[in-house]
């Protein structure tokens, strides 16, 4: 990777989630000031359900006007809206149905379309909604075991050259197609956050941050995006192995 970016560790899981859920409401507010709203793509998987919950509970959720945010998604899984592995269906639960969001605010990618017919109607909308070329204000990631984020999987070839925003690809490993943003549009973000917790993914988080660039094998490297707002939200047992800062 090139020069290293921001890590931020926290002692544990709970406080992850904290810092995560303040830096939302963090790069909200200033979005809102600056432009009078908030356009929010957030993460799938596990990890991001504990930030979401404490988005939608009083103490830190409050400091937002949720009227003036819109909801995209970095990926969704190809299931219906209502499957158990749907994001879509996690973050409804966990965070746009407690804030009551106005279904007109959630741009949610269609899982149980034709992937490459779902690809280009998210495609569609991220400019009707965004401009020609979308600037999101915040994409919020994950990381798995395998240094994948969103859908871009190891194996499915995402380059910074596709000038796509969004595709469909194969994932040999889990026999299925996924709808992901393209690294073109996580990385035209004004903000990514990077929030990865756990001991399973120590050894992966090393690689990825310290050893050499290798996007193919690790697609998570290729996160950058253009005015180096990138944050990296660890617990301590994810950044176990990951070589301190001098
Ligand atoms: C998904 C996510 C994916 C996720 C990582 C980490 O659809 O699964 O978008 O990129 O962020 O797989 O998942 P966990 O948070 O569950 O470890």
């Amino acid at each position: 990777m090139n020069e290293r970016p921001e890590l931020c560790v926290w002692d544990d899981e709970g406080s992850l989630a904290r810092a995560v859920a303040e830096y939302v409401v963090r790069v909200g507010s200033e979005a809102i000031a600056s432009r009078g709203r908030f356009d929010l793509a957030l993460a799938g998987g596990s990890t991001p359900k504990a930030a979401y919950r404490l988005l939608q509970d009083g103490d830190v959720g409050q400091a937002i006007d949720w009227s003036l945010v819109r909801f995209f998604f970095g990926d969704e899984r190809c299931v219906a809206p209502t499957d158990e592995q749907s994001n879509y269906k996690m973050a409804k639960e966990t965070l746009l149905d407690p804030l009551q969001v106005r279904p007109y605010a959630v741009f949610r990618m269609l899982g149980e379309a034709e992937p490459a017919e779902a690809a280009r109607a998210y495609a569609e909308t991220l400019q009707h909604e965004l401009g020609v070329e979308p600037v999101l204000d915040l994409v919020m990631l994950g990381m798995g075991a395998d240094g994948h984020t969103a859908s871009l999987f190891p194996g499915t070839d995402p380059t910074v050259e596709d000038a796509a925003l969004v595709r469909a690809p194969w994932v040999e490993k889990l026999a299925t197609h996924r709808i992901t943003l393209t690294p073109h549009v996580i990385n035209s973000a004004r903000s990514v956050v990077i929030a990865v917790q756990g001991t399973a993914k120590a050894d992966t988080l090393a690689a990825v941050l310290d050893g050499p660039y290798r996007p193919a094998e690790y697609p998570i490297q290729i996160v950058a995006p253009r005015d180096k707002r990138l944050r990296w939200f660890l617990d301590r047992a994810a950044a176990a192995r990951v070589v301190p800062l001098k």
